[in-house]
């Protein structure tokens, strides 16, 4: 099956079709992909703040790690929940933009941030632990989720100007 094909059935789908249709789905689904974007995000940005030695220097990192890991990864899933939820209100026409295939890019690369992260200096952090300075990679890798994280909701605030008329 290509990939327009695939489109096209989960287009005629009639979960696609309610997503579609119904006055309420899109916009529910919407509010609670937004809502906890800003969940999410704020988030974010204390552990990020964090690792560039900014915010909360006095707090062991892997403590701030610790208790802001549930809600960054609760607040993923549901995005991606709702985000799938909502591209299947019309798949071809979101396909159709650049933006919206930048965007999922962009996620990727936030992924392998993380990834990367946990692989290199996020394995040491005993050596750096309670230390308010933080290593350069430590710092590299927030100042490149900061610049995804901003880019990706610009992005998804995007999509609703790129569309293809109705
Ligand atoms: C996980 C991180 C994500 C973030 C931070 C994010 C962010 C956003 C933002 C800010 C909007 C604009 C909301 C509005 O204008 O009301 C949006 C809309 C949208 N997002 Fe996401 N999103 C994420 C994941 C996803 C995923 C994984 C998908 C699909 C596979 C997706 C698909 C969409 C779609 C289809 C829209 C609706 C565009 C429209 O109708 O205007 N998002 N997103």
């Amino acid at each position: 099956m290509s990939l327009a094909s695939f489109l096209q059935w989960l287009y005629n789908t009639p979960f696609s079709i309610t997503m579609r249709e119904s006055l309420w789905a899109e916009p529910i689904v919407e509010t609670i992909h937004v809502l906890t974007l800003t969940l999410f995000l704020g988030f974010a940005v204390l552990l990020d703040m964090r690792l560039l030695g900014v915010a909360m220097k006095r707090r062991r990192m892997s403590e701030v790690l610790g208790q802001l890991n549930p809600w960054l990864f609760g607040g993923f899933a549901v995005m991606i929940v709702t985000g799938v939820l909502l591209f299947c209100a019309d798949p071809i026409a979101f396909y159709s933009t650049t933006v919206f295939k930048v965007k999922m890019i962009m996620l990727v690369l936030a992924g392998l941030n993380v990834l990367i992260f946990n692989a290199t200096v996020g394995r040491k952090i005993a050596e750096w632990d309670l230390s308010p300075t933080t290593p350069g990679g430590a710092k590299l890798a927030a100042v490149v989720s900061l610049v995804l994280w901003v880019f990706i909701i610009s992005a998804g605030r995007w999509i609703a100007y790129a569309l293809p008329p109705p």
